[in-house]
């Protein structure tokens, strides 16, 4: 058992609270409104997700919430103070920015994730790694996706905060986003105990290729049987936030259900990139290259399968591959 946290938890349901009171009662709040609304998201929906507003300046929290210096010093552990290395002197870290409050599983407040309301860089700042904040395990939008139903049996994996809540806005409840990292075993481990279904909805862009294949290698551990993963890709540009609004809730699950890959074309898509299966060497090189990634599914049907496409992919007939991989894998 570790030290206790309560009273960091205390203090982030607090700022969250004063959050929600500035997106009403703020000098700038209409702006923060006018935001929200042209995003597309209606009052209910910020409310589910607990949206809020921290007005510009630099004291607004520390001065509402520092009631002692203890509190204070407690602010700055979680990171909602940021003290300057010289002077010492703390001030807020998220102003002038659409909070996000980030829950664990238990629905305790853990973190913010927070955006300009324009185009000012860094477009989101997030709380920092805190004694109760781990950013690789933690996803966003996870508690509510559960809290809206508590028999989920697939869940969408996103970049960004806004993709999870404009999903939402159009009726899809069940997106959670990784917090601007790359997706991990942490996360694929807490997902597939939560759910049998997962598919991966990146943005169409570099960034979120490479993030979905990311996500793959982090998903084959976990890829027993009776589980599945599929990937999305979505037209150059696009986030699931635009697409989304775009075509709307029905078109876009439909986009799942025809063009979702599932993990063993994506996987072989990608590893045959750039090879010539016509050619010897190509489909060895093939079958060298898919070692490694077969190699970290759990031994069962679907690894079977996998061994079996291979096979015919190469033309090598499935015992000769496995000889082939495990020697390949026996330390010498
Ligand atoms: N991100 C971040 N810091 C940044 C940019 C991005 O932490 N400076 C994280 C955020 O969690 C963000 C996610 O990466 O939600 C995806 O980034 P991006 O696609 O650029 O942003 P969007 O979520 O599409 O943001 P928006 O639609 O609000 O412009
Ligand atoms: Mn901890
Ligand atoms: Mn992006
Ligand atoms: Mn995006
Ligand atoms: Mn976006």
């Amino acid at each position: 058992r570790g030290p206790d946290h309560s009273p960091l938890y205390e203090l982030m349901n607090k700022a969250n609270h004063f959050y929600n009171e500035q997106l009403r009662k703020a000098q700038d709040a209409p702006r923060a409104i006018q935001y929200l609304k042209q995003r597309g998201l209606d009052g209910q929906t910020c409310k589910r997700f607990g949206i809020g507003f921290a007005p510009p300046g630099w004291n607004n929290l520390q001065n509402h919430l520092s009631e002692n210096q203890e509190k204070e010093d407690q602010l700055v552990t979680t990171g909602m103070l940021v003290e300057k290395e010289e002077t010492k002197s703390r001030y807020d870290r998220f102003r002038d920015r659409i909070m996000f409050p980030i829950h664990d599983t238990r629905g305790r407040i853990i973190a913010f994730g927070g955006r300009v309301l324009g185009d000012a860089k860094p477009k989101y700042l997030n709380s920092p790694e805190s004694p109760i904040f781990h950013k690789g395990r933690e996803l966003y939008g996870l508690y509510e996706a559960k809290k809206h139903n508590r028999h989920l049996e697939r869940i969408l994996v996103v970049e960004g905060y806004m993709d999870v809540v404009a999903l939402a806005q159009q009726g899809i409840n069940n997106a959670v986003a990784t917090l601007g990292t790359a997706t991990t075993l942490d996360h694929m481990q807490r997902l597939f105990k939560t759910v049998s279904e997962i598919v991966f909805c990146f943005d169409g862009d570099d960034a979120g290729r490479r993030a979905a294949w990311r996500a793959l290698e982090s998903t084959l551990p976990y890829m027993e049987d009776g589980k599945q993963a599929r990937f999305l890709f979505l037209p150059q540009g696009e986030d699931p936030d635009s697409m989304v609004r775009q075509e709307g809730s029905d078109a876009f699950l439909e986009r799942i259900k025809s063009t979702a890959l599932s993990l063993d074309t994506f996987l072989f898509k990608e590893l045959s990139d750039g090879i010539d299966l016509n050619t010897m060497d190509g489909r060895s090189r093939l079958a060298t290259d898919a070692q490694p990634h077969l190699h970290k599914i759990p031994d069962g049907l679907f690894k079977q399968m996998l061994m079996q496409r291979l096979s015919e992919i190469t033309g090598l007939n499935t015992d000769t591959l496995e000889t082939y991989l495990n020697k390949k894998n026996d330390p010498e």
